[in-house]
């Protein structure tokens, strides 16, 4: 498999990356190609292809202009916070050799720095944020850059200790909106209070989250970002109370795993056993998220749109989360070494239709 300069350089710093990238194909913006496509609806927008970059590797309006002018229709701008908040120090990424599927059972997994295809990585970056009257005038200059058939989605999350978490999901919602971002994301999927649970598994508290944003912020389609359920017990009582209100889910986010070097220690660092994994190790986990979101959206009658994220390196995945029930569909670990993946996927599926 080719193997092209990832457009976020994994050996320099968070900061580095902000000021200096996006690197590779992604710095020429007027050497790219643009696919015809029939326009298609997400959310009551339109757009070219339903298929882009979810939150992480889109650091800012630079990247998110690089990914547009490289036909990723749908842009998420990375998760942002109502205060500055600071990102781990490196190793931010390596590569992870998980074997086949990784498991949502906290697999251990050998990580280093040979990012061999089909390739998985393991993401520590703590959610970095920059503070608001930085991010909001730049998330503004990205939402601007959409072209026809294009379209920017603000991440964001609350942060633990900053008063209720509720209402620090709900000013970070209305901070996003006033950068004009026509869609709202907000990141569910991040630790529940030191405890080794995720937040969007504390059905109660997701429930106030969304109530607080929706009433903050009731004007704008508010897509959650969860990671994978084991369970469909769960999933059921999370639909149950929240399947109405929210117009979207975005499923997945990471895997856990404990990323060690050849000497079997903790690879991020000894402060770091575990880091989330993302990439072709947990496509398996993506597809099956998203089967059972759609099987239970028809049972229960529901409306909301699926976005499915995991491990999507070519046209083949694209179209199997399609077929899975996705009405769109994104890539983080695959554009990032791959700034042109969607426009092999547009070619790819203008030769099948
Ligand atoms: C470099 C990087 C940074 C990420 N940061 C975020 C983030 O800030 N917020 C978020 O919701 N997900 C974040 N993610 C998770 C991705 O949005 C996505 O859910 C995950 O990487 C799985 O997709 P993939 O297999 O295509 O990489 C990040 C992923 C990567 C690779």
């Amino acid at each position: 498999m080719k193997s092209l300069t990832p457009f976020y350089n994994p050996y320099i710093s968070y900061e580095d990356n902000y000021a200096k990238g996006p690197f590779g194909l992604f710095v020429q913006l007027n050497k790219t190609e643009n696919v015809p496509t029939k326009l298609t609806k997400f959310l009551n927008i339109e757009v070219n292809l339903p298929f882009g970059i979810p939150a992480g590797p889109l650091l800012n309006a630079n990247y998110i202009k690089a990914a547009f002018a490289y036909g990723f229709d749908l842009c998420v701008y990375k998760t942002v916070r109502t205060k500055l908040h600071k990102c781990h120090p490196l190793p931010n990424i390596l590569s992870v050799h998980a074997k086949g599927k990784l498991s949502s059972n906290l697999d251990t997994v050998l990580a280093d720095t040979n990012y061999d295809q089909p390739l998985s990585i393991t993401n520590s970056f703590g959610v970095p944020s920059f503070s608001p009257d930085i991010w909001q005038q730049d998330m503004e200059d990205a939402v601007k850059s959409a072209g026809h058939g294009q379209c920017v989605i603000g991440s964001f999350q609350g942060t633990e200790g900053n008063g209720k978490i509720e209402n620090d999901y709900a000013l970070a919602a209305k901070l996003v909106k006033e950068t004009n971002a026509p869609i709202l994301e907000a990141n569910l999927s991040c630790p529940n209070e030191g405890a080794n649970k995720l937040l969007c598994f504390d059905i109660d508290k997701v429930e106030r989250i969304v109530n607080a944003i929706k009433t903050a912020v009731p004007d704008r389609p508010l897509i959650l970002k969860l990671a994978y359920f084991p369970d469909d017990e769960r999933i059921v009582s999370l639909l149950t109370r929240i399947g109405s209100i929210i117009d979207g889910l975005s499923v997945i986010n990471t895997l856990s795993a404990k990323p060690v070097d050849a000497k079997g220690n903790p690879a991020l660092g000894e402060n770091r056993k575990e880091g989330g994994v993302c990439g072709d190790a947990i496509r398996w986990a993506g597809l099956d998220m998203v089967s059972r979101l759609a099987k239970f959206r028809q049972e229960m009658e529901l409306k909301f749109v699926i976005v499915g994220v995991g491990g999507i390196s070519n046209s083949e995945h694209y179209r199997q989360f399609i077929g899975n029930g996705a009405d769109a569909v994104m890539s983080a670990t695959g554009a990032m070494w791959n700034p042109l993946l969607s426009i092999e996927i547009k070619k790819t599926l203008n030769k099948i239709i």
